[in-house]
């Protein structure tokens, strides 16, 4: 077996985002899918997804949406794809070929797109052939309503509103969405919610006053749906919840929330002997045997996506057992302290994280043991450790 592999439980995919249709009391799911399904695997995440309602995938990069439309047929069916990360002169032409919508931020985004689409008209390219016509691009408004990240600002947005108006008279776009994101969904309460919530509806309603339509409006996360702010439009985008994480740790857990973790990682003991008391394990010593033990190596490290700020933290569970890292977390190992009688044998299976059902420690654990957020622990994970498919449609670790 590889020293170290992500269990992903597609059930547990299908399972939250049943749960996630249910908080969109009616809106649509798009499920958000980028950084490759936050570690857990793009396509087996985005085809779970939509078997169990999601109608929309949402993905930060431009090359990982067109890269995943193109995996995702046949299974694809009416699923649209939203990517809003990308280069002013990416392959918009080829973006849109494959149907992805594109989110615009700006006159320069917008007036790239217009370019590309442009440059696709028959009359320019291809007069000989009446039948290939443009296809517009869709495109997503994006207003910043108070992140301080994407979006246009509301000083620019009536002619970010306008100019897409226009290119959508003359064929180029078609304005099919709304949407910004908020600073502090996970902040129940915070002042800033309100106000981003107001400026949305304000960007909307001057948008729509300068004539422009739009089909989905969308705003809410998962902490938006986690904590019932009646913001979800037509549309939502949660993507840690998909995965059973909460986004709002200090106040519900994800059972608590009805979810369950999607992602298990696992490996075992490489060596296990016997250390005689006041030995300092791994790099530093900054752990030191109280007395006669056994130790077991597990051969995972930061160069497997481990946190080393989780030394002497990180949470394992081990026969039967939950036990912290003793010392430092290296590149491709840790020690754990097994303590003195230990009967476990080089071999035994670790589990790092999982859902929590059988006891053993959570991807949020893992989170604050290393001080930092569950999206960093699966994200982090590097894309070559081998991820094992559990569930159906899948049959010894693949999808089927
Ligand atoms: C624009 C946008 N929408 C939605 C999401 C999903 O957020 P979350 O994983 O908190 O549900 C993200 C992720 O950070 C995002 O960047």
């Amino acid at each position: 077996m590889s020293h170290i592999r992500a269990v992903i439980n597609l059930d547990a995919v299908r399972h939250n985002t049943a749960r996630l249709i249910e908080l969109a009391q009616g809106a649509g799911v798009m499920a958000v899918v980028k950084a490759n399904a936050y570690g857990h695997g793009i396509l087996p995440v985005a085809r779970a997804a939509i078997e169990a309602g999601a109608t929309w995938l949402g993905v930060a990069q431009l090359d990982e949406a067109v890269e995943l439309a193109a995996k995702l047929e046949p299974h694809r069916g009416n699923t649209r794809i939203l990517a809003w990360l990308y280069h002013p002169e990416a392959d918009f032409a080829g973006a849109v070929a494959a149907g992805v919508d594109l989110a615009v931020s700006s006159l320069t985004g917008l007036d790239g797109i217009g370019q590309a689409i442009e440059r696709t008209q028959p009359s320019r390219t291809n007069a000989a052939n009446p039948t290939s016509a443009t296809t517009p691009a869709r495109v997503h408004l994006k207003l910043d309503t108070g992140l301080g990240r994407a979006g246009a600002p509301g000083s620019q947005w009536p002619d970010l509103v306008k100019a897409a108006l226009r290119l959508q008279s003359e064929g180029l776009i078609v304005i099919e969405g709304v949407w910004s994101h908020f600073a502090y969904a996970d902040d129940p309460g915070n002042p800033t919610i309100a106000g981003q919530i107001t400026a949305f509806e304000a960007g909307i309603e001057l948008a729509r006053s300068l004539g422009a339509r739009f089909k989905v409006r969308h705003l809410a996360n998962s902490a938006a749906l986690a904590t019932a702010l009646p913001v979800t439009y037509d549309l939502v985008r949660p993507g840690l919840a998909l995965y059973g994480l909460s986004p709002i740790p200090q106040v519900a857990s994800a059972s608590e929330l009805g979810l369950v973790g999607a992602m298990a990682l696992e490996s075992y003991l490489s060596l296990v002997k016997p250390v005689p008391g006041g030995q300092g394990l791994s790099y530093g010593h900054s752990y030191i045997t109280p007395r006669d033990t056994i130790t077991g190596i597990v051969p995972v490290g930061y160069a497997d996506g481990l946190f080393r700020s989780a030394s002497n933290h990180g949470p394992v569970r081990v026969g039967g057992r939950n036990l912290a890292v003793a010392g430092r977390i290296c590149m491709d190992q840790f020690v754990l302290d097994l303590g003195l009688g230990a009967l476990d044998q080089a071999g035994d299976r670790v589990v790092l994280f999982g859902p929590g059902l059988d006891g053993e420690p959570t991807v949020q654990d893992w989170a604050d043991a290393a001080g930092t957020i569950a999206y960093e622990i699966t994200t982090r994970l590097p894309g070559q450790i081998e991820r094992y498919y559990v569930g159906r449609g899948t049959s010894g670790g693949r999808l089927l």
